[in-house]
């Protein structure tokens, strides 16, 4: 059966740190961290797509909804025949409401998880035989570079998710100007979370099936898996409070007791109550958001958002 795997080339750019090396970097400090980056791998994706389907997790259902109550519009600012260039891709389900109203002429996907974005792609490609597709497994905390297509089609970018949440505002306002110069003159819709009352937050990062708990915890299975350290997930427990002050989600995993770990030979020693920061997931008013992005290049324009203003579509203008 053809499913467009030979328009598949998919480009791998370098990582520049291995996830031992970064994991044992954080491991060391005090307080201990790891980047966020690193809780997607297979599992990780997957763990990700079964939040998104939570009943407590309202982003997905509500950004989803957005796209497609404004996609004509939307199509309308990113041009027919443009290449559409999603960061952080991961399972591809939003753009399909884009790639239904733009007809773009091709879809550059960029993703860390690199196992997991050939995976949804060649479902994707199976679905769109007629679409240009080019996956970039990249890291997008380093430099882009992106090759243009043969044409040289106009670039619209879409970052959906509030990914730019796990940001702080420094590295978010880089991440925004490294996305104007991939973008090289197009627009970008991004997606972000809102401030709202911190109960119905807490609630979608702390989802009564375990979910989330799950996720965060894939980082310390992930290590076991490709680093065969010795980490027992159930000595940690999730903990994601709502720091109100700083208007962010922090995500933690939490020792509960005294014990070590060995990664690449290396001996990390957890004190009771010794937190690991994993995540945070900062969160804005519409104008917040706006005044952060006219400082990284962009110009906002239209923004969109729902009846209970959980969350909020902005379009950027290079
Ligand atoms: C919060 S999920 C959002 C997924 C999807 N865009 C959505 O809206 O549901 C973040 C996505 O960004 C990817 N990601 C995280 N850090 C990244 C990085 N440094 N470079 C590239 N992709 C990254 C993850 O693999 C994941 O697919």
């Amino acid at each position: 059966m053809d499913t467009g795997l030979a328009r598949l080339h998919t480009i791998e750019t370098p990582q520049g740190e291995t996830f031992a090396a970064a994991l044992l970097e954080g491991l060391r400090k005090s307080p201990k961290e790891i980047a966020c980056k690193y809780f997607y791998d297979v599992e990780g994706s997957q763990i990700f797509d079964a939040i998104c389907e939570l009943p407590e997790y309202y982003q997905t259902r509500t950004e989803t909804a957005l796209l497609a109550r404004h996609a004509a519009e939307i199509a309308a600012l990113m041009g027919a025949g443009a290449e559409i260039v999603e960061f952080g891709a991961g399972s591809l389900r939003k753009v399909r409401i884009l790639l239904e109203a733009a007809s773009p002429q091709a879809y550059t996907p960029l993703d860390i998880s690199g196992a997991y974005l050939g995976e949804v792609v060649r479902a994707l490609a199976a679905d769109y035989p007629m679409l240009t597709l080019r996956p970039v497994v990249a890291d997008f905390t380093r430099p882009m570079d992106i090759p243009a297509l043969a044409g040289n089609p106009r670039r619209a970018g879409f970052f959906p998710g509030s990914t730019i949440g796990n940001f702080k505002p420094d590295a978010a306002m880089a991440l925004l100007r490294r996305m104007h110069a991939a973008l090289g003159g197009g627009g970008l819709l991004v997606g972000v979370d809102l401030v709202k009352d911190p109960a119905r937050l807490h609630a979608a990062y702390n989802d009564a099936a375990g979910v989330t708990a799950k996720f965060n915890k894939n980082l310390m299975l992930r290590a076991n898996r490709e680093l065969g350290s010795d980490f027992d997930p159930e000595g940690f427990a999730h903990y994601a409070p709502y720091n109100a002050a700083a208007g962010r989600i922090e995500m933690y995993l939490v020792s509960r007791r005294r014990q070590s770990v060995t990664i690449a030979g290396e001996r990390i020693e957890f004190a009771p109550g010794e937190p690991v920061h994993t995540e945070d997931s900062h969160k804005y008013t519409i104008e917040s958001f706006r005044e952060m992005a006219a400082r990284t290049g962009f110009r906002p324009r239209a923004v969109w958002t729902d009846p209970e203003r959980l969350f909020s579509l902005h379009w950027l203008e290079s």
